[in-house]
């Protein structure tokens, strides 16, 4: 049931523009509030007076209303949804979301939207074979929004063969299921990204990670409708969801005391920072001298596990989730730190897997659960990746 969520749906020119009248009723039908923004296309496949009656609210379509001329601020319609769903989305609404061309009241709403936005493309085949239609929707992807793939036409006899709407129950069933996934409420703990272990006042031991694996992960647990804490070591990156509260820390010691504070209240955590495994012993105030001709030795101690930490204290009710970077041995390794850390599954990657290096938008991974059943993915890009291992969550 999608009961009291404010859903904006945004309506393009395309012939499937009628069935929009069909995904307001089976919105309303499960409890949901439409508010439909059109684009000026749009009304000439479907009268707005069609879908102001369903909706029981004026449809959104210019900048200003015929009437009195009072602004319609989409700014406002950001905050008021729960969710933006834009359905049939043509190419060129498309590509205009993926560029910023905010020349309609519809792109205007979709640049300012704080919600999750999931698009339905419909068009001809040949046009959603186009590249510039598969880029613009890679980009669509990248800025986290979910396209629910079109279906083969029956016109479609061919390769290709994509380009038809999904089905208004389908793209509703959709919706339903992203509200209430078992996901909705609870609360996750993610760490992210490397830690920077200082030497001296300019000088720090790091890694190469860069984060996007944690903060794709955020993402997804966020939009699920978790309530996540993002613990990230020093970064590029930002966050985009409102429910996620992000906690910048610099070294193991700092991602380890936030990460122990957080944990009791969580429902699951997933570990995901490469935490430096030492730190030097000693921290000197000034900065280090050169001595060219005497070797600089710097000694180590090592840095508290989190993962081993959080796994002495989980309780029955919480689940735990490691990954496993590995050069060799990969699954001898990996399965061994998920009984040593006490972790529900790990992920492992393995830096032999091409596209599965740090810094990259892609990740090859494999699950492994502490009952022994296992799953290997495909390459993919690290939204997706993540999408994978919220589902072994759930
Ligand atoms: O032992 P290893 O570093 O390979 O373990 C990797 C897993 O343990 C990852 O989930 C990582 O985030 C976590 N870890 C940690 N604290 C450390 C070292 C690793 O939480 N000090």
């Amino acid at each position: 049931m999608l009961n009291g969520k404010k859903i904006v749906l945004g309506i393009t020119g395309s012939i499937a523009a009628y069935k929009a009248a069909y995904l307001c009723r089976a919105l309303i039908k499960k409890g949901a509030e439409v508010q439909v923004v059109m684009t000026p296309a749009a009304k000439e496949f479907i009268t707005p007076v069609t879908l102001s009656a369903l909706t029981q609210k004026p449809v959104v379509s210019e900048f200003f209303t015929a009437n009195d001329g009072s602004w319609h601020s989409h700014v406002d319609l950001g905050l008021w949804a729960d969710l933006m769903l834009i359905a049939p989305a043509t190419a060129a609404t498309i590509g205009k979301m993926a560029n910023g061309i905010a020349d309609n009241m519809l792109i205007t709403t979709y640049l300012s939207m704080k919600a999750p936005v999931f698009v339905a493309p419909a068009m001809d085949l040949d046009m959603f074979a186009h590249p510039a239609t598969q880029h613009n929707l890679e980009k669509l992807r990248t800025y986290g929004n979910h396209i629910i793939e079109p279906t083969t036409g029956h016109l479609a006899s061919n390769l290709e063969g994509k380009g038809r709407m999904e089905e208004p129950d389908t793209i509703v069933n959709t919706i339903d299921f992203f509200f209430n996934s078992a996901l909705s409420k609870k609360k996750i703990l993610i760490t992210a990204g490397p830690t920077c272990e200082k030497i001296d006042p300019v000088r720090f031991i790091g890694n190469f990670s860069s984060g996007k694996m944690g903060f794709a992960l955020a993402e997804v647990c966020a939009e699920r409708g978790a309530e996540v804490v993002l613990i990230a070591g020093p970064v590029h990156l930002q966050t985009r969801h409102p429910n996620i509260q992000r906690i910048d820390v610099i070294s193991a010691e700092d991602m380890y005391r936030e990460a122990m504070k957080y944990f009791p209240k969580m429902d699951a955590a997933i570990l995901c920072a490469a935490v430096a495994d030492y730190r030097p012993a000693h921290y000197a105030a000034y900065k280090l001298k050169r001595q060219p001709d005497k070797p600089l030795t710097l000694e180590l101690k090592p840095n508290p596990d989190i993962a081993a930490s959080l796994g002495q204290i989980k309780t029955k009710t919480q689940a735990l989730i490691g990954f496993a970077l590995e050069t060799d041995k990969e699954w001898t390794n990996a399965r061994e730190k998920l009984q040593r850390k006490n972790l529900d599954f790990i992920v492992l990657n393995s830096l032999n897997d091409e596209g599965a290096c740090f810094q990259s938008d892609t990740n090859k991974v494999s699950i492994i659960a502490a009952n022994g059943s296992s799953e290997t993915f495909p390459l993919k890009s690290k939204k997706e990746v993540a999408e994978d291992i919220v589902t072994w969550v759930l």
